[in-house]
This record gives structure tokens, C-alpha cells and sequence, in this order.
């Protein structure tokens, strides 16, 4: 038996934008799912998921039965979550060069499911990990970080950047620029995270911002000004002091590029009453500022602040579900037994 955890992240800056060669800065956040392979004498899997909200809720099948949670994700969200799955078990299996490798699988997950917070990608990730080892083969974080990557490509038709994989895997902030991927170094960012209780689909948030940006100039040029944020951003990242603490000035220039990101982002149709609705709850609190993260349409928004003041308002606020503050996680994936 293998158990390995991956982490969740928060986008600082650059959702939806990287899916076109802009750059993008997710941070791995100190969620994680962990996932435990069993390797069986026959070629079939098994998957019995848990926790996939942070409600928590259970999913068991074999094979084709799924029972369904009874939680506000849209229709399709979980046989997703398990399409993830059989794409990490194919790399897996073509790493170690078993194609008829059999595994019984538990994913426990501290990530809402489709929230913006990448649960998929630390799902697949944590399973290529686990069930290569299982295998007798040991995948550096990289080749893990690269693997990870098709097998979103392939389950999201081709419409996946690797910035979500990239970062579980390796942990940290990150920044991913088409297929240039580097972990750089940031003060420890206070993120606090909104979660409204319900999800998006990643897959059609990506495509209508293809279509916008197919039929209109001025979306195209929406998404190469959230380029220039990024830009910007990661300019006043690289100047601060990784082994100190963020100061005001980093807080509030990070905060002011967070909020127009999300001015950004909403103008390309990805946001929703609730997201905004605890956006500005967020800054009405005294967050230096707050976005989206992710694919959007439901889920999570992410704001700085280093007091308690952003998470209790967030708390109080009628569209949040949970608010809770996220630590940057440094590690990635690891091996948990
Ligand atoms: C989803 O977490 C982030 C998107 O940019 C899609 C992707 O990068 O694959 C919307």
C-alpha cells in the first residue's frame, strides 16, 4: 500500500489568461488530497473518494456505480472527479510500463471539489505519485508535474495550461508561462480563502472565454492586460525579501493588482454574484484585495490580509460557506507511507 498528498493552490494572479501563453503566479496552499494505491492481482480499479467538499460527502463505486453526493456541485462534477483519476491511473501505468496494472484507490481530499482551489490536480497528481510507487518506480517531481499535466490536457479536451499541476507538484508559489514552469521564491503571502459552497465547470468557463476572445478584440486584449498584471505582480515579487515578512507596501501593491485581475476576469464573463458578492466583502473588511481564483463561476475567492478582520467578515457574509486562512505550502507532493 502507497499513500502520497498533494497540495491545493490559489491563483495570485493569471487564471484563464494562461490557457493563452500569457504567465500566471498559483500559490500551493496547505490543503491537501492524499490518495492511497493498493495494487491488485487483476487489472481492475476501484475508487472510493471521500471529503471531495469541505463539507465532506462520499463517493463509492466500482466500476460504473456511482452514488451520487448530495451537495451543490453541478451535474457531471463528480464523474469528473473520477475521469481525473483514470487518467492519472493511464500514467501511471505507462510510466512503469504495466498497462494492465489493477489498483484499489482512496482519495481523501481537504480541496472543494471544482472550487477554484485545483482539487483535480492535486487528486491526479498525489495518484501518479502513489500508484507509481506502488509500481516499483519513482517519478521525479518533475516527470510527476509533466504527467499530471496530459492527463488534465486529455480530460479537458485539450484546454488545460500546466500551472495547476505544475504547482501541486512541486509546491510554493509558482510561475508558469506556456510550457516554461519555475518555482520562485515569496515571503509567506497572508491568503485568506472565500468558499461559497458551490463549484464551476472548468471546461465551459474556458470555452466561453474562447469564444469572447474569438469574436472580440477587446476580450483578446482583456486577456493580454491580465498578462501585464502578472508582470507587474511577479516585478514586486522578485524584489521582496522571501525570508521576511511581506511588507505593506508588497501587501498593497500585490492587493491593487489582485482587484484588477478580478475587474479583468469578471469582464470576461467568469465571475458570479456570489464570488463578487465576497470580493467585496473582503475589501469592505479592509483586505488589501481580493479576487477570484481558478476557473471561476462558483467557488473560491482569495483576498490578503494579515488580520483576522477579511475571514470573520467573509464568515458573516450571507454567500460564504466557509472562510478560512490558507498557508503557503512549500513541499508539493510527497510520500506520506
Ligand atoms: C483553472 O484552475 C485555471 C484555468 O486557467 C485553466 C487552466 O489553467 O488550465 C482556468
Amino acid at each position: 500500500m502507497t499513500v502520497s498528498s498533494a497540495p491545493g493552490k490559489v491563483y495570485l494572479f493569471g487564471e484563464h489568461a494562461v490557457v493563452y501563453g500569457e504567465p500566471a503566479v498559483p500559490c500551493a496552499i496547505e490543503r491537501r488530497a492524499t490518495v492511497t494505491v493498493d495494487a491488485r492481482a487483476d487489472d481492475h480499479i476501484r475508487v472510493q473518494a471521500r471529503d471531495l467538499s469541505l463539507d465532506g460527502f462520499t463517493v463509492e463505486y466500482a466500476g460504473d456505480t456511482a452514488e451520487r453526493p448530495d451537495v451543490d456541485v453541478p451535474e457531471g462534477l463528480v464523474d469528473a472527479a473520477m475521469g481525473y483519476i483514470d487518467a492519472a491511473v493511464e500514467q501511471a501505468r505507462d510510466a512503469a510500463d504495466a498497462p494492465d496494472a489493477g489498483f484499489d484507490i482512496t482519495v481523501e481530499s481537504e480541496i472543494p471539489l471544482g472550487a477554484g482551489l485545483g482539487s483535480s490536480a492535486a487528486v491526479v497528481v498525489a495518484g501518479i505519485d502513489a500508484a507509481t510507487r506502488e509500481l516499483g518506480v519513482e517519478l521525479s517531481k518533475d516527470e510527476i508535474a509533466d504527467r499530471a499535466y496530459r492527463a488534465e490536457y486529455d480530460v479537458q479536451d485539450g484546454q488545460a495550461s500546466r500551472a495547476d499541476t505544475f504547482c501541486s507538484a512541486m509546491g510554493g508559489a509558482v510561475r508558469v508561462e506556456g510550457d516554461d514552469c519555475r518555482r520562485i521564491e515569496t515571503p509567506n503571502l497572508p491568503f485568506v480563502v472565500g468558499f461559497d459552497g458551490g463549484a464551476g465547470d472548468t471546461g465551459e468557463l474556458v470555452a466561453g472565454v474562447r469564444d469572447l476572445r474569438a469574436e472580440y478584440g477587446f476580450a483578446a486584449d482583456t486577456v493580454e492586460s491580465i498578462g501585464d498584471i502578472v508582470r507587474a505582480g511577479e516585478e514586486r515579487l522578485y524584489d521582496a525579501d522571501p525570508d521576511s515578512e511581506p511588507t505593506a507596501d508588497l501587501l498593497a501593491e500585490l492587493g491593487r493588482l489582485m482587484d484588477f485581475d478580478h475587474g479583468l476576469l469578471e469582464a470576461l464573463g467568469v465571475s458570479s454574484r456570489t464570488l463578487d458578492n465576497m470580493v467585496w466583502a473582503a475589501r469592505e473588511a479592509g483586505a488589501h484585495g481580493a479576487k477570484l481564483t481558478g476557473a471561476g463561476g462558483g467557488g473560491c475567492i482569495v483576498a490578503l490580509d494579515e488580520t483576522p478582520e477579511t475571514r470573520t467578515a467573509l464568515r458573516y457574509t450571507a454567500e460564504c460557506r466557509d472562510a478560512f486562512r490558507a498557508e503557503l505550502d512549500r513541499e508539493g507532493v510527497r510520500v506520506e507511507s
